[in-house]
């Protein structure tokens, strides 16, 4: 048995979909699986990764798991699983965790630093994911692109990798079912360094109409994405967009490498969710 945890989010019910299409036994997790639309036939359970209590039935019998990066999960998750018999751990980690430094520079590569020393401290397999930036953190640009042509934010020349869901989805696939990644680190970027400005171009080009991104002072965005994002959290996200500017992203061969085919392009995942802009 296979329990996909983050199973209502991006990558998870990308996991969760090709498991099932390969005929494998999986439990979908969600803090509320009454609320979520799942496919059919799949076996569902509630499990909140902050909640220790409820570590244990859903571990029953799972011999592999997908885990969230739940702040703070890992000492509870790891001794329920290890209590559980579980063999197999591939943690949705970070790119922003830095081996080379004992303290991770800012609160995201923190505390997904902390869930991997803990597995790291276990006797369980584990693999960890680092992906860089999500294709779909542009989802964030899609109220203005459905208002207008603009697209107004901070760092007009932040460049990203962006990586379609998929592909991290796949790679978590081919951890979890086949031998060979435990102790391995998979280090995973979409195929091009863009710049916000390209991605905003390109959004435009699939909708079929011009689309521009106009740079706004970072303490304006700030103070807009207040509203949405913790204090250090949002820090951490405009320092790493101002220290991208000028660097071409970093583009790994990971995707390939593991599964087979080369990462989808910003602009299929931009096609894929045309309607969403
Ligand atoms: N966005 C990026 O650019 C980026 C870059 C690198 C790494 N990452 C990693 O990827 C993660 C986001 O993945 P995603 O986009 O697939 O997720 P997502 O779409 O943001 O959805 C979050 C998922 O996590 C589950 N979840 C949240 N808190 C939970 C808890 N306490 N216990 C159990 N489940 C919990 C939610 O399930 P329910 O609501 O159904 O319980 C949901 O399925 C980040 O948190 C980070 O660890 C993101």
């Amino acid at each position: 048995m296979i329990l996909v945890t983050g199973a209502t989010g991006n990558v998870g019910r990308r996991a969760l979909e090709t498991l099932l299409a390969q005929g494998r036994e999986v439990r979908a997790a969600s803090r509320a699986p009454e609320r979520a639309t799942w496919p059919a036939g799949v076996s569902t359970v509630a499990l909140d990764l902050a909640d220790p209590a409820s570590l244990a039935t859903a571990l029953e019998g799972v011999e592999a798991v997908f885990l969230f990066a739940a702040p703070g999960c890992g000492p509870a998750f790891v001794a329920a699983a290890e209590a559980a018999g579980v063999r197999r751990v591939v943690l949705l980690s970070s790119g922003s965790v830095d081996d080379e430094s004992e303290e991770q520079d800012g609160p995201i590569a923190a505390y997904h630093a902390e869930i991997e020393r803990a597995l790291r401290g276990s006797t369980l397999e584990w693999t960890f994911l680092r992906p860089d930036v999500f294709a779909a953190n542009t989802l964030m640009w899609a109220g203005q692109t459905k208002g207008g042509d603009v697209v107004r934010g901070a760092y007009a020349e932040a460049t990203a990798a962006p990586i379609h869901e998929a592909d991290i989805a796949a790679v978590a696939v081919a951890a979890l079912t086949e031998d060979g990644h435990a102790g391995e680190i998979h280090r995973l970027t979409g195929p091009q360094s863009l710049t916000h400005a390209d991605q905003a171009v390109i959004i435009g080009e699939v909708l079929g109409r011009p689309v521009t991104y106009q740079e706004l002072p970072a303490e304006t965005v700030r103070e807009a994405m207040s509203a949405h994002v913790p204090g250090p959290v949002l820090d951490d996200i405009l320092k790493v967009w101002a220290d991208s500017v000028g660097r071409p992203a970093l583009v790994t061969a990971d995707v390939e490498k593991i599964t087979g085919r080369a990462p989808r392009s910003y602009r299929d995942w931009v096609s894929e969710h045309a309607a969403a802009f």
